[in-house]
């Protein structure tokens, strides 16, 4: 009799790192002889990989895991696991005594460098004992891993895991352990795969990504390696840290055609102040320099950061900073947050003492700014034409495809005769801050994958 395959169904949170992961899981699994499915209802395992940079992304999973409570009273054999940043967090609060609520029903509970483990856990799982994989480790790199990738063009490739910057507001550094990085060969060779697989896309991951090493290859040899397997993929990379941004680093993106010109710096404040309480390790005015730097040798740049509004004792002069600075750079676009507190981090001993309204006071300054800003700039590219890359079809209209330009701003367009993975250039005849719109250039489509691919 044939054995019916256990189904796994995964939903991932957080950032792009965790999407990664998952699909290494998924190997690691589908390896051993499980199925992959979308349907949570059918589903044998049911597995949650985890953020913990905000407290809003923890409530979000406790409230997912609060309805797998119900879908497991239905189906009591379903297993439920909890991967990535909050299993490191949170072990004992789902475990043993502690576990009140949702924790009861979690049965496996794996960190980020543990899922090699997977399958064992799985197998052990659904009696009483809770199956805890938490070691965080100085060499896993899931560099033998080929990640199983259900998308058709654009790839996720971890080059890097963990961080050493301690950022004092950053768990980080406590939930994904040391930085290490993976060879440069085996970064290579499955780009190499990827690129005969058909793939016109990647982005090379990792919590510091600029700080990647590999003996005497840094990470602008990486990036470089990685451009030269094939021209027709777009290579882009996050997030970068400014203290690791090298000349070197500016010049191997100028200097290689496919290498996206955009660039994610997150500056996290305009206060030199407020930047040293946070340990970032450069002051403003070397970021501006970097900004410069990067604006000066790469033409066309699209430059993109991460902002923290009300860390302790940020000040109205310290926000005020923060928003001239991005008044003075001008970014394409950013990602905003409020201060949240989180356990055994620096800052967690400072008092959290910007009042919430404040809080949001000062986010609402600075996303109103921003939207401004790009929606400004964004209104600049009415009437320029601009390569595309079709990645999908628009989320609004069957009939126009989304893609993005070199500079990763979304564009939405007529489908035409194109097929996904096809570059054509496209005259813009509208934006907003968010998405540029427009028309096909006829006879401008250019099409890299060949029938054999
Ligand atoms: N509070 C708010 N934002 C945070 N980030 C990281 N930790 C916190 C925190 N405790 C933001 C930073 C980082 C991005 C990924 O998340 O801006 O660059
Ligand atoms: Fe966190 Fe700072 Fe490391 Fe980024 S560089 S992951 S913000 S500690």
């Amino acid at each position: 009799m044939i054995e019916q395959k256990k189904q796994v169904y995964i939903e991932t949170y957080g950032c792009q790192m965790n999407v990664a992961d998952s699909e290494v899981v998924l190997s690691v699994l589908h390896d051993k002889n499980y199925a992959i499915t979308n349907d949570i209802k059918s589903a044998d395992v049911v597995l949650v990989n985890t953020c913990s940079v905000r407290e809003n992304a923890e409530q979000r999973v406790y409230g997912r895991l609060g309805k797998f409570k119900e879908l497991k009273k239905q189906k009591p054999g379903m297993i439920i696991g909890v991967l990535g940043c909050m299993a490191e967090r949170l072990r004992t609060k789902l475990t043993g005594e502690k576990a009140k609520g949702v924790g009861q029903i979690v049965d496996i509970i794996v960190g980020p460098d543990e899922y090699r483990k997977m399958p064992q856990l799985l197998e052990q799982a659904g009696g009483k004992a809770k199956g805890i994989a938490v070691q965080l480790s100085r060499v896993e790199t899931y560099d033998d891993i080929t990640p199983l990738r259900t998308d058709g063009i654009s790839a996720w490739i971890t080059v890097m895991r963990g961080c050493d910057k301690f950022c004092t507001f950053c768990v980080v550094p406590f939930t994904r352990g040391r930085e290490r990085s993976r060879t440069l060969g085996s970064v290579v060779k499955e780009v190499e795969i990827l690129s005969a697989r058909g793939f016109k896309e990647v982005t090379l991951l990792g919590q510091n990504v600029n700080s990647y090493r590999d003996n005497e290859f840094d990470f602008a040899d990486l990036l470089r390696s990685v451009a030269e397997v094939d021209r027709n993929i777009r290579v882009r990379f996050t997030t970068s840290h400014p203290q690791d941004m090298s000349d070197k680093l500016i010049a191997t993106i100028a200097g290689n055609s496919n290498i996206c010109n955009f660039v994610h710096l997150p500056v996290q404040s305009g206060s030199d102040r407020v930047l040293q309480a946070m340990n970032r390790t450069y002051d403003s005015a070397h970021y501006r320099r970097l900004v410069n730097a990067i604006r000066t040798n790469i033409p066309d740049v699209s430059l993109s950061t991460d902002i923290i509004a009300g860390f302790p004792a940020e000040t109205e002069e310290d926000h005020r900073r923060t928003l001239d600075l991005i008044e003075e750079i001008r970014y394409d676009g950013a990602y905003m947050f409020k201060y949240s507190p989180r356990e055994h981090t620096p800052a967690f001993s400072m008092t959290d003492d910007v009042a919430e309204e404040i809080k949001t006071r000062r986010i609402g300054e600075i996303m109103d700014l921003q939207r401004r800003i790009s929606e400004e700039k964004n209104s600049t590219y009415v009437g320029r034409s601009l390569e595309v890359l079709a990645e999908g079809e628009s989320k609004k209209s069957p009939d126009e495809w989304q893609g993005r330009t070199d500079g990763n701003k979304m564009v939405i367009f007529p489908k035409g005769d194109l097929v996904v993975g096809d570059y054509a250039s496209v005259k813009v005849d509208r934006a907003n801050s968010a998405t540029l719109f427009g028309q096909l250039i006829p006879g401008s489509v250019k099409r890299t994958t060949t029938e054999a691919a």
